[in-house]
């Protein structure tokens, strides 16, 4: 009898997937559909993707990868609403190239919002409606984006609140990464504990799970989880891969030249390391309410592409092959 990640924790959270359209098809949907009882579109519903120009959407990526979810009873997680990544050309601009008023920017804000959300509603249970919004240096709360520039930190608030007129029953995220460094996860915290006391309708937080052999360490995830859940929201991991590149180096790497060979000792420690997060992950089974993967198997992650073109990564559960590595077995064993 072979194990899969969904039986193995039908007591704890549902597994998912991020996916594009093309991923569901052939020896990839097989996978998916073996594993798997959740999806993530990968890129579908980002803003850029989806809302090309101002009177125009593009509905086609997103709707095929709900339908797949809806014939084949998985869930789906949206991702996600606003982000300073991935946005159209026309969002923060004027027909002259000026930027807009924060009025116009919020109203475009809120048309996008209410089209997608209530496209999906009830077939889409959780939205992760911020991303990223909280700045890497500890000298700022807020990420110096074109949304904090042209709104302050109150398009934060008004993204909550629009999601939810959208679709009242929808799961609402805060979504972000390098939330276990202890800098970090405080100015997480501090935006967060200002949404729950405002009110806002926030129900959870997403920790993105951009995640190393190296760290993050068994007491910063237990810090992290703890800290958040006691504001009293729920927890998924949102897009969980396990780079065999240390963070720094990731992010400092500037040619493909700089690739580690994936050694038996790595592979090894990657072992520990997904063992170790996931039975984390079980002992917070309460707070926790899913965990999804960024890619199906090493065969196409998007490490290998960022933050260097061509360096290969092996971030993930299954091999090239889409055959389970060694770390698939020690979170289905346990
Ligand atoms: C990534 C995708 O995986 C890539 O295909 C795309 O080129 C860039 O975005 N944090 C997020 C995700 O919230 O949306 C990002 O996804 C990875 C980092």
């Amino acid at each position: 009898q072979q194990k899969t990640l969904k039986d193995a924790y039908k007591d704890y959270f549902p597994i998912g997937v991020a996916v594009m359209p093309q991923s569901l098809k052939g020896d990839e949907a097989k996978l998916i559909l073996q594993q798997f009882n959740s999806i993530t579109p990968e890129n579908s519903m980002k803003m850029g993707a989806i809302h090309p120009e101002e009177n125009r959407y593009n509905w086609n990526d997103a709707d095929s990868i709900v339908a797949f979810a809806q014939a084949n009873g998985l869930r789906v997680r949206g991702h996600n609403l606003c982000w300073h990544e991935h946005t159209p050309k026309w969002l923060f601009t004027d027909a002259n190239g000026k930027l807009v008023s924060k009025e116009v920017l919020l109203k475009r804000l809120k048309d996008h919002i209410t089209a997608v959300v209530s496209r999906y509603k009830g077939k889409i249970y959780a939205w992760d409606v911020v991303n990223e919004a909280v700045d890497d240096d500890s000298s700022r709360l807020y990420r110096n984006s074109l949304w904090y520039q042209i709104c302050g930190e109150d398009f934060i608030v008004k993204a909550f609140e629009y999601a939810h007129e959208a679709d009242p029953n929808a799961q609402l995220f805060y979504n972000d990464y390098n939330t276990e460094r202890p800098e970090k996860r405080d100015r997480v915290y501090k935006l967060l504990k200002k949404l729950v006391d405002a009110h806002v309708p926030v129900n959870a937080v997403g920790l993105q799970g951009h995640w190393s052999i190296y760290e993050p360490t068994e007491k910063e995830l237990r810090d992290a989880i703890e800290k958040f859940a006691s504001l009293g929201l729920q927890i998924q991991i949102t897009e969980l891969d396990m780079s065999i590149y240390p963070w720094e180096k990731n992010v400092r790497a500037k040619t493909a030249n700089d690739i580690d060979k994936y050694t038996s000792e790595l592979e090894q420690k990657q072992t520990e390391q997904y063992k170790k997060m996931f039975s984390i992950f079980r002992d917070y089974k309460n707070v926790i309410t899913g965990v999804t993967f960024w890619n199906t198997s090493d065969r196409t992650t998007w490490l290998d592409h960022y933050p260097v073109p061509g360096r290969k990564n092996y971030p993930l559960l299954f091999d090239v092959n889409w055959q389970p590595k060694p770390a698939f077995w020690s979170v289905v064993n346990f």
